[in-house]
């Protein structure tokens, strides 16, 4: 693997899967790989657990890890072609992403959508500027439209709680929220969710299409009751609006998931990338049940991370 940027780098999405699990049970069998490798990870938003699971996976196998808070310790980057830079922004892509390539062997990047300007969210261009100039191999900590290393993990914690007598109905369910969210979760959970055996469904209030590009295939059905019905896994997550791009939906506060709802599913299993906003988009009843994976789900973000880099480590090795 060259890159992680989206599960279209991955040749072989079921032994990626089972790799990670095949890690899980000898986390330090590879702890010689990444010895004089260093990897660099740049957070230009918040993060608990894709920060400390890529940093932990990468001690795992044996990498120096130097983690930077882009957002306040770097200049401020300009990333236009031919920009005249005589305002707030001192350094161009262009520089900062070729010294990166000089420091590092591997680098994660995680920058949120602006959700404001659609164009430049949809071309990814902060994660894609920095994988071409810094010329090393990249792995998306989040990017403006995905998330695969949450899904990767996510896939993982389906497999791991699946006992494969039929295939799953996994159900992704639009939550409501206090604020307009990215869509990078949902729409990487698609991606993910097309590429494994299983039913896949979503569902959230008319106008909250995601962008058909990631959903592909996907049963919609606009009454959460009906496609509730029978699932098996029901993953809960919040989006904004996609075609009035980035705005909030006031609404579908009765979307949340709770003991009522989930009695309409197989004895579902309850997945959320986390952080979650309690008794807004998953009740008390939801998150504290037996059926709630969630914490599993976060355990598994080091083994998929593991996975992603010794992939990457083993290709840079030769
Ligand atoms: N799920 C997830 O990516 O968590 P963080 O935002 O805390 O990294």
């Amino acid at each position: 693997m060259k890159n992680f940027i989206s599960v279209n780098d991955v040749d072989n999405v079921s032994k990626l899967i089972n790799d990670t699990l095949e890690i899980k049970k000898q986390p330090l069998k590879y702890r010689e790989l990444g010895k004089d490798k260093t990897l660099g990870l740049f957070f230009f938003n918040p993060s608990l657990r894709t920060r400390i699971s890529t940093h932990k996976a990468a001690r795992n196998l044996g990498m120096d890890v130097i983690v930077l808070n882009a957002d306040k310790d770097n200049w401020g980057l300009e990333f236009e072609e031919a920009a005249v830079m005589n305002g707030k922004k001192a350094e161009h892509i262009k520089e900062a992403a070729a010294v990166i390539g000089k420091y590092f062997d591997i680098t994660g990047i995680r920058s949120f959508p602006t959700l404001t300007e659609k164009e430049t969210d949809e071309d990814d261009t902060v994660i894609k500027q920095f994988m071409k100039y810094s010329g090393k191999p990249m792995i998306s900590l989040e990017s403006a439209t995905l998330h695969p290393l949450q899904s990767l993990a996510d896939m993982v914690t389906i497999y791991e709680n699946w006992n494969f007598n039929k295939k799953p109905k996994v159900v992704l369910t639009w939550a409501p929220h206090i604020k307009p969210i990215p869509h990078s979760v949902a729409n990487s959970f698609s991606e993910w969710a097309n590429k494994i055996e299983c039913e896949f469904v979503i569902t959230h209030p008319k106008g909250l299409e995601l962008n058909s590009l990631y959903t592909g295939n996907a049963k919609v059905v606009y009454e959460q009751d009906k496609a509730l019905k029978d699932a098996d896994f029901v993953y809960v997550k919040n989006w904004s609006l996609y075609n009035d791009y980035g705005k909030f939906y006031n609404g579908g506060y009765d979307w949340m998931i709770d003991k009522k709802k989930l009695e309409l599913t197989n004895n579902a299993k309850i997945m959320h990338c986390l952080p979650v906003r309690r008794n807004v988009e998953l009740s008390d009843y939801a998150l504290d049940s037996e059926n709630s994976i969630v914490i599993k789900e976060a355990e598994n973000r080091v083994f998929a991370a593991q996975a992603v880099l010794k992939n990457i480590l083993d290709d840079l090795n030769g």
